[in-house]
């Protein structure tokens, strides 16, 4: 009895840990990367730069910032130099946002074209392992190859600078589970029709990652039914907000906002700088990229409404501010 007792646990060990084994061995879904050398033209650069700072708020997470003044915005000179995020945003461990300037050593220098737009789209680190997913490849790969391409050529026209950042190190299982995101884009991507307002502004919230921020989570995953309804929760530079609700739900949502007060909430943060930024505290504290958004043409604000006013409305009323007693850890 004792002995076969002793067979199964030994069966039980071989099986559970020989999946361990194939998952640490696991390589993530992944084609190899295109050998096209991208072309810059001043149109790839104007558009690239739109979609890093304003669009996808690439330069959001890849940059030193001030937190301290609203909007936090960006440190002259360390555009894409990359971010160590801190533990306090309760990560599964150690998260780093790289440095993304073409320096040899320690951005992009080495990269070939190719594997940046892997990693951008497909969520592949030049040497094969899996990024985490709060790198938002699984919403930009849906980004068109065009506006991957001027990304790319974008990032290529970035001064080199020289910032040497730790890696990203996660905790074990989420370690092993993030092997199963990335997935190869194996068509082509067109570019919607930018005259089709509703579809070009359902893609812009999607590269603007509106969803990840407006969704309360539930193990990384927007809580069904809510998304895009505001609550999560992010407690950061000892403050904490909590993002709004944008269904259009008439009383906890933007139901009675008209396009125009749309656009012009985004437009009133048009003159805002580094330099006459106010302070942030507690009341006004936000991770919404006000300052790179209001940036974005009116024509591109008007679409992004247009597409939200077709999501379903969801009643969830949302304290933004909370008062906090006494400052957060
Ligand atoms: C919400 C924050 C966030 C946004 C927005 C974001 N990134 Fe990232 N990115 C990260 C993090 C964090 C990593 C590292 C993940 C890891 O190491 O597992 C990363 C990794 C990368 C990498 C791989 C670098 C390397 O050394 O492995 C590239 C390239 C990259 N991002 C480019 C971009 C571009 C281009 C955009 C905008 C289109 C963008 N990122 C937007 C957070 C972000
Ligand atoms: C990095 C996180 C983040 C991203 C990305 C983000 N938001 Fe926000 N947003 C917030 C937070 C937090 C607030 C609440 C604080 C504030 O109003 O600044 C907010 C507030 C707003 C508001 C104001 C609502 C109100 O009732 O005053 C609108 C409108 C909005 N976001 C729209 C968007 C859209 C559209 C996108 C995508 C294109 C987007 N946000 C992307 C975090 C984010």
């Amino acid at each position: 009895m004792k002995r076969i007792l002793l067979y199964v646990v030994i069966a039980i060990v071989v099986i559970v840990g020989g999946g361990y084994a194939a998952l640490v061995l696991k390589k993530p879904a992944m084609n190899p990367p295109v050998s096209e050398k991208v072309e810059a033209t001043a149109e790839r650069l104007q558009r690239g730069k739109y979609v890093f700072e304003s669009v996808s708020d690439c330069e959001g997470c890849h940059s030193e910032r001030n937190w301290d003044k609203f909007g936090a915005p960006v440190y002259d000179g360390r555009t894409g130099v990359g971010f160590v995020f801190p533990p306090e945003l309760g990560f599964p461990g150690k998260v780093v946002a790289p440095n993304l300037t073409p320096d040899a050593e320690t951005g992009l220098g080495s990269w070939s074209d190719g594997e940046k737009l892997r990693a951008i789209r497909e969520g592949v680190s030049k040497d094969g392992r899996a990024l985490f997913p709060f790198m938002p490849y699984t919403h930009f790969s849906r980004m068109s190859d065009e506006d991957a391409y001027s990304v790319v050529a974008y990032l290529n026209s970035l001064p080199p600078v020289k910032n040497r950042l730790p890696r990203t190190e996660l905790n074990f299982p989420v370690n092993l589970m993030i092997k199963f995101s990335p997935q190869p884009v194996t068509a082509k991507v067109p570019m919607p029709d930018r005259s089709n307002r509703l579809k070009y502004g359902e893609y812009l919230v999607e590269l603007g990652g509106c969803a990840e921020c407006h969704s309360q989570m539930e193990k990384g995953q927007a809580i069904e039914g809510k998304e895009f309804a505001g609550g999560h929760e992010f407690n950061f530079a000892s403050k904490l907000v909590r993002s709004a609700n944008i269904t259009p739900d008439e009383e906890t949502g933007l139901g009675k906002w008209s396009e125009q007060r749309f656009v012009d909430k985004f437009k009133g943060f048009a003159n805002m700088t580094y330099d006459n930024a106010p302070k942030m505290n507690q009341s006004n504290f936000t991770l919404m990229p006000w300052l790179p958004m209001s940036q974005m043409p009116e024509e591109d604000l008007r679409a992004i409404y247009t597409y939200l006013r077709t999501i379903k409305p969801v009643h969830n009323p949302v304290e933004v501010h909370p008062a906090l007693a006494a400052p957060v850890q």
